[in-house]
């Protein structure tokens, strides 16, 4: 039986009952970014075109999938740890697959390592996904998709969306740049932009499901470049997609700040749908690691772009992405990330040990930083910008802000709202039960504030 498209945007337990006749169960675990996140959503939606129903565990399963993420060695190794925890299940009929970032770059050495391992896929091979799973289903147990060679992108019309408000959509796969550290353009292949027709139908159609919000997905969104004859950029994207009736809210992510042209804080300016939020990974604060990194950019360069962002009409929240401990980061090199984040004063930062990655350029570089001295380095940093948040967080009492209503927090009272600028800001509200304000847009004024989060009461406006 195929599951139809309204199928797919059932309740979970609904579809669930729709396929089950099949027979054919599913358990699939995602690590990782975003894009895997909404790549998962993909893969999902075509295993359930294909007739199989998902199952809350991996014992409930016949088919055992990951969707791996290899950013570092630590993500690496928790598939490899899943795998060995379920080995003896693979005698009892089990199948076991395992997709992504560590599938592409490990490719066939995944069966030596794991034998019960029957599927090894990477992203760049999902429009291949429904041939994959007729494969297995016909008793190959060496099924593969490695292929990086392709211009496509993996689009379909079988997505089940896993947040009923927000919605993400890829704009671009793969990524282009050399960035010393990064094991992304060997396990995401090279860039490739959808067009901008098939971008603007998928949106329209969100909208008329009644998504209000919109999130771009990439590992590089500024470097959009639309092949069809239209030859959209990113910032004409941006403009295009928050002009769609019903959408509210549009997001994106990631930046590489080399790409990240003025025209996209204008397109931003000109229209407040899309959102009050840029990231913007600067990985360090030092010109000199920079180079190494081949971030193509130095830190005077970065900075022209949070002038900008800063200098702008709206007031935008700023977030980064730092690595500390690469190969040859001095003491002083390091100083200037932690004087940076005084100079920028981010929102929020995800910060990282630098990890060494397979086929990167930075495996052969010299002076290798101790772990414990990148320990050491990430504490100091974390605490910094811990700081930093409190202070930043504490300016905004008293403001009101709309959120997005996205959750509930029932043992403190509360919900949980995001605003426009990416913060947490949980509140109360005389409806206090049910979900009756889930997806709803709500005035909220901020009354306290954490280093991660705010807490207001919401508002009425007249
Ligand atoms: N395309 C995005 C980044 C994707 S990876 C960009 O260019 O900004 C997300 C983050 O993981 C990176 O920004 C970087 O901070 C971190 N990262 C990537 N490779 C890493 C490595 N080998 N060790 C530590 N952190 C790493
Ligand atoms: Fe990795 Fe650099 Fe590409 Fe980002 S831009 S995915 S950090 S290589
Ligand atoms: Fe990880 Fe691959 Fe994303 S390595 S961070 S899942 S692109």
């Amino acid at each position: 039986m195929r599951t139809s498209a309204a199928a797919l945007r059932l309740p979970l337990k609904e579809a669930y009952n729709r396929t089950i006749v099949s027979g054919k169960t599913f358990y699939l675990e995602t690590f990782g970014c975003q894009m895997n996140v909404h790549d998962s959503e993909k893969v999902i939606g075509t295993l359930m075109a294909q007739g199989y129903a998902q199952v809350p565990t991996p014992e409930a399963a016949g088919l055992v999938l990951y969707n791996t993420c290899s950013i570092s060695d630590k993500a690496e190794q928790k598939v490899f740890n899943r795998l060995q925890n379920f080995k003896r299940e693979a005698g009892k009929g089990k199948i076991f697959g395992v997709l992504g970032c560590v599938a592409q770059q490990e490719g066939e050495k995944i069966f030596e390592r794991a034998p019960h391992v029957s599927l090894v896929a990477g992203s760049a091979s999902y429009t291949r996904l429904g041939e994959m799973l007729v494969q297995l289903e016909a008793g190959n147990r060496r099924v593969t998709g490695l292929s990086l060679d392709t211009d496509e992108t993996f689009d379909t019309p079988f997505t089940r969306r896993d947040n009923p408000h927000r919605a993400y959509i890829t704009i671009i796969e793969g990524c282009d740049k050399s960035c010393a550290y990064c094991v992304v353009p060997f396990t995401r292949g090279p860039e490739r932009s959808r067009t901008s027709e098939s971008v603007m139908a998928e949106a329209s159609g969100l909208a008329a499901q009644g998504y209000a919000e919109i999130q771009l997905l990439g590992q590089n969104v500024n470097s959009y470049r639309d092949p069809s004859p239209a030859g959209w950029d990113f910032a004409a994207l941006l403009g295009r997609v928050a002009g769609i009736p019903g959408i509210r809210r549009v997001r994106y992510t990631t930046s590489h700040p080399r790409d990240f042209v003025k025209p996209i804080v204008d397109a931003m300016d000109e229209n407040p749908v899309l959102c009050d939020h840029v990231h913007l990974p600067v990985q360090s604060g030092s010109s000199k690691v920079l180079a190494a990194m081949d971030r193509l950019y130095t830190r005077d360069e970065y900075m022209r772009r949070i002038e900008w962002i800063k200098t702008a009409k709206r007031k935008y929240s700023i977030t980064t992405d730092i690595i500390v401990g690469f190969p040859g980061e001095t003491e002083e090199d390091f100083q200037k990330t932690l004087d940076l984040l005084d100079e920028v004063e981010y929102d929020s930062l995800f910060s990282f040990k630098y990890s060494p990655r397979p086929n990167t350029a930075a495996l052969e570089m010299r002076d290798k930083i101790a772990e414990e001295e990148k320990q050491r380095r990430l504490v100091i940093l974390q605490e910094k910008q811990r700081a930093i948040q409190i202070r930043r967080n504490a300016e905004l009492i008293g403001e009101v802000k709309e959120v997005l209503v996205e959750g509930r927090q029932q043992a403190l009272g509360q919900w949980i709202g995001r605003t426009s600028d990416n913060r947490t800001l949980n509140f109360t509200h005389p409806e206090n039960g049910g979900d009756s304000l889930l997806g709803k847009y709500l005035p909220v004024r901020v009354t306290r504030s954490g280093p991660n989060s705010l807490v207001g009461e919401s508002v009425t406006v007249v």
